[in-house]
């Protein structure tokens, strides 16, 4: 190996320092900046999250009245950034169409990609936590050819999203409070969480000196798969295969059947070995949005989801590897419940990660120990050979 350590997936490489996001896997821990993630769930919301994850601290009444104001200034996007919407196939990836668009914000905003400069950054970091809802929005009324609902500002962050994306002109439209609540919490729990896949991926795009929306385009794109945040669209499909309670256990012992590359979508984590902390929460959440909205629709699958879990649990396969319910698992039935469709599931994820992100950039901007990204590999290919001409090659 000579003086490198083969660490695929980087299970045992810490490529950082980080005082953001801290995740204890054998006890099922989260905080962040230090705060139960109980705690935030209960207390707080979503933009007070964001203040936390992005300054280190809870902010006083003034901070955060100033904070709110700022985001809310700046939701509106260029108006020809819009147009891009209009080159996009209709039946488009709401998922292929953010890691567009968002990658697209650096030809628009470039007076604040001076990444040396900290008030760029931090102008940057507001644009994109305004503007997220905003284009997420966009990419869904896109998809059914419904006209771009402009942000209001006098709506906080959740019910403003909600409104873009589920008002049409010719209705008046008021968000639901039990649904605004219960998306709120889902964008809390979904803020942070670590050296990821994606975060990592913003770290690596940006060590380079690269704008942080290209850098956060970046981390859409790694998002998407289905190991990661594609998994609460894979958990919902899978969950609506499976017709009757019946049929759970015929799944579970085709996940662990090493010959099928399915896996029981929603179970497991690199780093909790127990359950998720924010699996409970949502799970707690989903037994009271359901109740609260009366949604009958949703109630079967959460059924199914719960006799999954229970069978799962008992099942020896996954005690031994220790695989518990993740926070997709139960993630997409409240998205379901609030009327968000399938294809927008990962793009929500999108929209709650994103401060992660943007912290955990601003983080590695100001850290003196910070350099390129360049991990090493071991080379296994051929030794040296010589080329030989075509004609010669039989
Ligand atoms: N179903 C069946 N078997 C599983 C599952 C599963 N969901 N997850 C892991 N295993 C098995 C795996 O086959 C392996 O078995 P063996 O030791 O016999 O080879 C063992 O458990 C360890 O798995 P691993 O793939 O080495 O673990 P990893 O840390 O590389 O992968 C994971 C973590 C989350 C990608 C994986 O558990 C998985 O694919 N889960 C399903 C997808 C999912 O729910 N992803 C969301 C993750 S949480 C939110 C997010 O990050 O966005």
């Amino acid at each position: 190996l000579g003086m490198f350590t083969y660490d695929p997936g980087y299970a045992a490489t810490a490529s950082c320092r980080s005082s953001i996001t801290y995740i204890d896997g054998d006890e099922g821990t989260l905080l962040y900046r230090g705060y139960p993630i109980e705690q935030l769930a209960e207390h707080s919301d979503y933009l007070e999250v964001c203040y936390l994850l992005l300054y280190g601290e809870l902010p006083e009444t003034k901070q955060m009245e100033k904070f709110r104001d700022i985001i809310t200034r700046h939701t509106m996007v260029n108006e020809d950034l819009l147009r891009f919407y209009d080159g996009f196939r209709y039946d488009a990836h709401p998922m292929a169409i953010m890691v567009g668009v968002v990658g697209a914000l650096s030809a628009f905003y470039h007076d604040s990609t001076d990444v040396t400069d900290p008030r760029h950054r931090e102008i940057s970091a507001h644009r994109m936590i305004a503007k997220m809802p905003t284009l997420a929005a966009a990419s869904y009324k896109h998809s059914i050819g419904q006209p771009l609902i402009y942000p209001d500002n006098s709506l906080g962050y959740v019910d403003n999203f909600l409104r873009m994306m589920f008002a049409v002109p010719s209705e008046p439209y008021t968000a639901n409070p039990v649904a605004s609540r219960a998306l709120d919490l889902m964008m809390i729990l979904h803020a942070d969480h670590e050296q990821n896949a994606s975060a990592s991926t913003v770290r690596l795009a940006s060590s380079s000196g690269a704008n942080p929306f290209a850098s956060i385009a970046a981390g859409i794109a790694s998002l998407w798969g289905p190991a990661h945040g594609g998994a609460n669209e894979a958990v919902v499909q899978m969950l609506e295969s499976i017709e009757s309670v019946r049929d759970v256990p015929g799944l579970v012992d085709r996940a662990k059947d090493k010959s099928d590359a399915f896996r029981l979508m929603g179970f497991g984590h690199r780093i909790y070995k127990q359950y998720d902390p924010r699996a409970k929460i949502i799970r707690q959440s989903c037994h009271e949005l359901l109740n609260e909205l009366g949604s009958t629709r949703d109630q079967p699958l959460f059924e199914i989801a719960l006799e999954l879990e229970r069978i799962a649990l008992e099942d020896d396969y996954f005690k031994e590897r220790n695989l518990y319910p993740n926070v997709d698992f139960y993630s997409g039935i409240i998205l379901r419940a609030l009327g968000i469709p399938l294809s927008m599931f990962t793009v929500m994820f999108v929209m709650s990660r994103t401060v992660g992100w943007i912290a955990q950039w601003m983080e590695m901007m100001d850290d003196p120990d910070s350099r390129i990204g360049r991990p090493r590999q071991l080379y296994v290919g051929h030794s040296r050979r010589d080329y030989l001409p075509l004609d010669q090659r039989g």
